[in-house]
């Protein structure tokens, strides 16, 4: 250990000792273990953020004490699963797992009727459940949840902290581990904390960015982007009780934490840890990108950022090891990347993999997807992917204008184009979605809608064009199936499993309306969740693909795979990838177009070399190609050699 590091660490140990006999379920013996593990780590990250403040040493006490205390209120299940996952820390790599996420009162009422949905997700084999925000927001407009005003009481009509805890017991029991969002870069204007602030309490106006008059917000605006342009122009808003300006990055209800302030820091620290210790194993560090700021930059994924969730990993390894932080960057890839490791975050959303399918799937070619995920699909042994069709939020083209650029692509061109593809502006699309946060300084443009309105389904319906429909089906078929197949998590968007066409009834909430990402929050109706039983409708058909495909996907372990290798096919409408894993190799071939197309057997030979019979598993047959295979509309190929 670093000397400064070891020197300070001798002198805290006592003084942590005592603090924690006054705790009758603390194990010293244990945390001191932990503690002298993570130190360095600890020391390093938060001297950097605070080690020039002049109370650094007495935060350095009062943070570990944090996670002691944290330590030991948890309950002896969570100190068991501790355990488990210390001697399995990459757990979330196996292939058995299957991600849903989902709204309590869109999939259920309540968070105590949720429990009654746990069947539900078992027929999904669900392993990771993500409950999107659930605690006290403001009434009227909230961002979805995502503007929380008090970490530890549940908003009053989803339940209370007991059904959380209930329903994560119940989660567990079925092996099925509970994911939360942790809103750590703003709290509501509704939080005590800003409650305070806005009273004139100097301490809490110090949680936050505030100022008293434009000219440090006006410095900071000339290099920040703007999130919500439709909401406000510029990054503050002004706040009239306290007189002063607050930073703001996303709505004016929702003001930035500043985490230039050690005492902020043990606070959400110990929000955190209290969220662990209700059932919490999986954090999504939501608009983590925005947590450092810094003059003169665009404060988005600052060295401060990382060094801010380094911390704060180290510190859940001391108090709830079991938990992991799952990335919610939705930034130029080269970023997202920036955040995944087993020190910060061992999971993150894959957005590049995201916006590329749909991007394939408009252009009907894969260079871009090809490209892009042969520079950026692999990461750090111990980290996982969470890879998704279709989230909550609206799809940014987030992309890297330099990877276009290698392939001849003007990236702004393209944006506008996708945006017109998708809001079915661009003659011939067959998508029906919604645009989000124009902004006309810049041009720039997101897009809303569901993935079976935006795959084509909405408007086969809507022509009563039986076609339309199946070639909507076969869309939303092979984008999931990149999921489940190319390594990682797969994270369905419940609702896309029913088909849910986009629902525009948010029109008429007035707090709603303004937002278009409410078209593709849907409620799981009683119809849509009979209809998946009954043959041949199109929530049969699927949410059946989906299950024939996780069960190919938790069956065999060669989703184990550690590593993808993308693969051309010469044709510039199929994906492609290997998978190899104890010597067997896996072939995934998408068309990513309506045509029927053909493919050389030497490509498939190549691989596999001759002479060898190979076994489809999507259709579960033996196959034997000729000199021509014929690749079907949007179909795809899950190759193995035969072994039976
Ligand atoms: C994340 C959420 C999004 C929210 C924003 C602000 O991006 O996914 O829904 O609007 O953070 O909290
Ligand atoms: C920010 C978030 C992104 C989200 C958007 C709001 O850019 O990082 O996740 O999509 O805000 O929708």
């Amino acid at each position: 250990m670093d000397k400064k590091a070891a020197d300070s660490l001798s002198k805290l140990l006592p003084r942590l000792k005592t603090f924690a006999k006054d705790f009758e379920r603390a194990d010293w013996r244990l945390l001191k273990n932990r503690i002298e593990n993570e130190y360095e780590t600890l020391f390093y990250y938060l001297h950097t953020l605070y080690g020039d403040h002049y109370d650094f040493f007495y935060y350095l006490e009062e943070v570990l004490k944090t996670a002691i205390r944290a330590q030991a209120k948890r309950s002896e299940d969570l100190k068991k699963l501790d355990k488990e996952r210390l001697k399995n820390p990459h757990w979330y790599k196996s292939h058995k797992h299957v991600g849903a996420v989902g709204y309590a009162d869109l999939l259920a009422g309540s968070i105590k009727e949720l429990e009654k949905r746990i069947p539900y997700l078992k027929e999904l084999d669900v392993t990771y459940f993500h409950l999107m925000p659930f605690f006290d927001c403001p009434e009227g407009e909230n961002d979805g949840g995502y503007a929380v005003s008090d970490y530890r009481t549940v908003r009053n009509d989803l339940g209370s902290m007991a059904d959380i805890r209930s329903l994560s017991k119940k989660l567990r029991k079925e092996h099925i581990s509970l994911c939360a969002d942790f809103v750590f870069n703003h709290t509501s204007d509704e939080h005590l904390w800003a409650k305070k602030a806005k009273e004139g309490d100097e301490r809490y106006q110090q949680f936050y960015y505030m100022y008293d008059d434009r000219s440090m917000p006006d410095r900071f605006d000339e290099t920040l982007r703007e999130i919500f342009p439709d909401v406000r122009r510029g990054n503050f808003s002004w706040v009239e009780e306290a007189g002063k300006w607050v930073w703001t990055t996303f709505h004016n209800y929702q003001w930035d934490l500043n985490y230039q302030n050690p005492d902020l820091f043990n606070h959400i620290l110990d929000e955190m840890l209290f969220m662990a210790n209700a059932g919490v194993e999986i954090f999504r560090l939501d608009a983590i990108a925005f947590t450092g700021k810094e003059l003169g930059t665009t404060s988005e994924n600052r060295p401060n950022a990382h060094r801010l969730v380094r911390a704060l990993n180290a510190l859940t390894n001391i108090a709830a090891p079991a938990v992991v932080f799952k990335s919610e960057a939705i930034v130029h890839p080269d970023f997202v990347n920036s955040y995944i490791s087993e020190d910060e975050c061992e999971l993150s959303y894959n957005p590049l993999l995201m916006a590329l399918l749909w991007e394939a799937l408009a252009t009907r070619e894969t260079k871009l997807l090809h490209h892009s995920m042969k520079k950026r699909f692999e990461i750090h042994d111990g980290t996982a992917w969470v890879n998704y069709v279709r989230s909550h939020d609206d799809i940014g083209w987030t992309f890297s204008d330099e990877d276009a650029a290698e392939l001849g692509i003007n990236g702004y061109d393209h944006r506008n184009f996708l945006n017109q593809y998708y809001t079915g502006e661009f003659p011939g699309s067959f998508a029906k979605g919604k645009p989000f946060q124009f902004n006309p300084d810049t041009g720039d443009m997101r897009v809303c809608g569901t993935s079976a309105s935006l795959t084509g389904l909405e408007k086969g319906i809507n022509n009563g064009n039986e076609d339309e429909i199946n070639l909507s089906i076969k869309r939303m078929s092979l984008l999931y199936a990149v999921t489940m197949f190319i390594g990682g998590i797969p994270l369905i968007y419940l609702g896309d499993e029913l088909a849910l066409l986009n629902d525009e009834s948010y029109k008429e909430n007035p707090s709603r309306k303004g937002d278009s990402r409410w078209v593709h929050r849907v409620a799981l109706d009683k119809k849509s969740m009979k209809a998946r039983k009954n043959k041949g409708t199109v929530e049969n058909r699927v949410f059946t693909n989906l299950q024939k495909m996780i069960a190919i996907r938790t069956k065999d372990p060669i989703f184990m795979a550690p590593s993808t290798n993308f693969i051309s096919t010469g044709n510039p409408h199929l994906f492609s990838f290997t998978r190899v894993n104890e010597g067997r190799i896996l072939l995934f071939i998408g068309n990513f177009s309506e045509h029927s197309l053909q493919l050389d057997n030497d490509f498939i030979r190549n691989i596999f070399g001759s002479g060898h019979t190979l076994k489809e598993l999507w259709s579960d047959q033996k196959v034997q190609f000729m000199h021509q295979i014929d690749v079907n509309p949007y179909q795809f190929f899950v190759l193995v050699k035969d072994t039976d």
